[in-house]
């Protein structure tokens, strides 16, 4: 009875109503998470090119989109920012009156439900494009910790949601968690880029964001790609350290670490399906050679069925259209 002929498990792939009813993962709009890129100026929506369908905007601009986002029901967004000038120590991610700071207060006026999350990293304002303070010529991990929860708090204290370290030094949870609680912040969740790697896959973000490094590369910060053992590691420390949720990035080459967290860890898992994925995808369907919708919906299955509870991609306001109406 185990075997062929009678067993058939063609049987249960014939129409789609059955395969409906057997479908293991389904991505839900309530998973996503967009990226939205917030610039300096007035009046700015200007399409990425390297991100073709995600703009830049300037504060005045963002009510228009958030309200759209929110209408096609996405819990969440993720902010970063282009500062107008940019200086060693970064100055421009911690001002009050900063491009993220006050994009968080034009956001929440608009759609006070949406989740903001900031990303909170220096690399988009330092003039060196490092994720942290240089001294020496090199990454200083202890200098830029008081850096980066300086930036966290002010985001906080702008209304963000959510804050999520993205730079890789070590400490930087439990740097922020302390100076969120001390500057009255016991609310505000951390989620932390826990398992980030050096990858190749950034170049379209770093062109939209303008923060490619100006000398070396992130190597000595950013996880090596081969290590998967040492991702866990840096999951554990980041909980032991006081994150609510952790983050594997990039995420379609390294799904095999997101199951591997999965298994380990019971916190929230996000995963990020990053520029350079999402570029690849849309180059190919540009061209002709995959079905955008097919290939993007089956990308974010995949990252979701390989453990991820929440997916940030730039996709997410297609992939909210095409869930609607399937
Ligand atoms: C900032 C940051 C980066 C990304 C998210 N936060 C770039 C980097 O580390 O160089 C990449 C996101 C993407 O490629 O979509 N440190």
């Amino acid at each position: 009875m185990a075997f062929f002929p009678q067993l058939r498990l063609r049987r249960l792939r014939r129409t789609d109503a059955l395969r409906r009813m057997v479908r293991e993962t389904e991505i839900r709009v309530t998973d996503l998470i967009y990226p939205l890129f917030v610039t300096h100026g007035r009046a700015v929506k200007r399409e990425i090119e390297s991100l073709p369908g995600n703009y830049h905007f300037s504060a005045d601009k963002l009510p228009g989109e958030v309200t759209e986002i929110a209408k096609l029901g996405i819990p969440a967004i993720i902010l970063f920012g282009l500062p107008e000038t940019k200086d060693e120590l970064g100055s421009g991610a911690y001002a009050s009156k900063g491009v993220v700071q006050q994009a968080i207060r034009q956001i929440k006026k608009t759609a006070p439900d949406l989740v903001v999350i900031t990303d909170v990293c220096m690399c988009e304002y330092t003039s060196h494009g490092h994720c942290g303070a240089v001294v020496d010529g090199c990454v200083d991990n202890d200098s830029s910790l008081e850096l980066i929860a300086k930036t966290a708090l002010s985001h906080a204290e702008a209304g963000a949601d959510i804050v999520a370290p993205s730079d890789m030094m070590d400490g930087r949870v439990a740097a922020i968690r302390r100076s969120l609680d001390q500057g009255g912040f016991q609310n505000t969740p951390i989620m932390a880029y826990a398992a980030k790697y050096a990858s190749a896959f950034y170049g379209p973000f770093r062109e939209a964001a303008g923060s490619a490094p100006q000398f070396g590369d992130r190597r000595s910060y950013q996880m090596d790609p081969p290590n998967v053992r040492e991702a866990l590691r840096e999951v554990a420390l980041d909980v032991e350290e006081g994150a609510d949720m952790v983050m594997v990035k990039p995420a379609l080459a390294y799904l095999d670490v997101i199951r591997r967290v999965r298994e380990r860890f019971d916190h929230p898992l996000a995963a990020y399906n990053v520029s350079g994925e999402y570029a690849m995808l849309k180059a190919a369907a540009r061209n002709g050679w995959i079905d955008e919708k097919q290939a993007a919906l089956e990308v974010l299955t995949a990252i979701k069925r390989a453990g991820a509870d929440l997916i940030l991609t730039y996709h997410a306001k297609d992939a909210a259209g095409w869930l609607s109406v399937r």
